[in-house]
């Protein structure tokens, strides 16, 4: 059985192990999953950038300076040693990238809690897993939709409802960087979805501007050489997804009279990405946007089964126009992943697909 790893040092090194072998019998507490399969985007890559800043090389173990990066996906049991939880049993949630797991698993209504000490310091959410089932938001028919996208939908909705709810900072425009990036387009999709959205214009690299057009959720898309044309005549805001500091300065600079907020997500240009906060750059101070803890605080302002209930509709219906949005594509074994693994870590992932592994 195989494991996917990479240096933590140097991420463009990756190498493959003797994973996990399946069990006869699980340990009392634990089960043992079969990974099916997990989507692959930059978000991943971004995973293993922070992999030492914000604990993730810590949810799966790995040899001395390698690391298992984390991804979304479904797991089947194999084995089990928790009453409830039984072979063949299909859960959603944070596995790693690898044949076989094994996971100490507590059951509550939804699904199951990893419990185990080594992930009680990490944000919870990913510590849930959540029984694959259609009343859970896990319709027939939606699994790669799901693997990719829905943990980077849900970080979309939080997104557009804190800047709803802050009556989006005043602005009447607002910026997202990487706008082919599919956490980008998801919270155009999202904010859409509100009344009185501000204009949205996105910022990519000119091979995608074309796809970013497509989508047909940006009112202008422009390119990262052309940020001198951002409007500077209203308010507006930064939402951004890329990381790359020369950007975030260059659309701070141009448009820092009206700018309002500057807000950052991700760093899908993660060679040299900055997310630190206080840049000193002209303009408001970027703030960092963690879905992990926005999402938190939203559950508990609302209620858990009301905050599940809102995202899980919202989340039901973009799940529906993923097709149209991407080219779903499955593949298997550790050369497959290694080949799409290093087009994420050289900027060659072609948007207009969605990568489904299963090793
Ligand atoms: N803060 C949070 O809680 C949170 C939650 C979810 C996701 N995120 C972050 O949001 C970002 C987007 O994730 P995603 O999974 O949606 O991405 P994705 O769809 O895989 O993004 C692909 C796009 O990213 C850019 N890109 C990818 N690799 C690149 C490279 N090596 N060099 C330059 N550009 C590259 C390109 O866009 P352009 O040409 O348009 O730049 C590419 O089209 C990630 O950094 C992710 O970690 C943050």
């Amino acid at each position: 059985m195989t494991d996917f790893l990479v240096r933590r040092d140097d991420l463009r090194i990756h190498r493959t192990d003797d994973g996990e072998q399946t069990l006869a019998s699980a340990a009392e507490g634990t089960v043992q999953f079969r990974v099916e399969g997990f989507g692959l985007t930059a978000n991943n890559l971004t995973y293993a950038v922070f992999g030492d800043s914000y604990g993730y090389w810590r949810f799966f173990p790995a040899p001395e300076g390698w690391g298992r990066i984390p991804v979304w996906g479904f797991g089947a049991v194999s084995v089990s040693g928790v009453h409830g939880i039984v072979p063949g049993d299909r859960f959603y949630g944070y596995w790693p990238m690898s044949s076989f797991v094994t996971l100490r698993a507590s059951p509550n209504r939804a699904g199951f809690v990893e419990s185990s000490a080594a992930r009680a310091p990490l944000p919870p959410v990913y510590n849930y897993y959540l029984r694959a089932v259609p009343e859970a938001g896990f319709e027939p028919g939606q699994d790669g939709a799901s693997m990719i996208m829905r943990p980077l939908f849900t970080t979309a909705w939080l997104i557009a409802d804190q800047l709803a709810a802050n009556g989006w900072h005043g602005a009447e425009a607002a910026v997202l960087a990487s706008a082919s990036s599919k956490t980008a387009y998801a919270t155009a999709w999202a904010i859409r979805e509100h009344d009185d959205p501000p204009t949205l214009i996105g910022l990519t690299a000119a091979a995608n501007v074309e796809f970013t057009e497509g989508l047909g959720v940006y009112d202008d898309v422009l390119t990262y050489d052309n940020i001198g044309a951002l409007p500077a005549d209203r308010g507006i805001v930064l939402i951004d997804m890329a990381g790359n500091a020369d950007v975030r300065r260059q659309v701070h600079e141009v448009t820092h009279r009206v700018l309002r907020a500057s807000i950052m997500v991700g760093a899908t240009h993660w060679e040299g990405a900055t997310f630190g906060v206080g840049d000193g750059l002209p303009g408001p101070r970027p703030e960092l946007f963690f879905a992990p803890t926005v999402g938190q605080e939203r559950a508990a302002a609302l209620g858990p089964a009301a905050f599940a209930q809102r995202v899980g509709a919202a989340w039901l219906a973009f799940a529906d126009r993923v097709p149209e949005l991407i080219k779903i594509e499955h593949a298997t074994g550790a050369d497959a992943l290694a080949t799409a693994y290093t087009g994420f870590v050289e900027g060659k992932a072609d948007p207009r697909k969605g990568l489904v592994f299963a090793l």
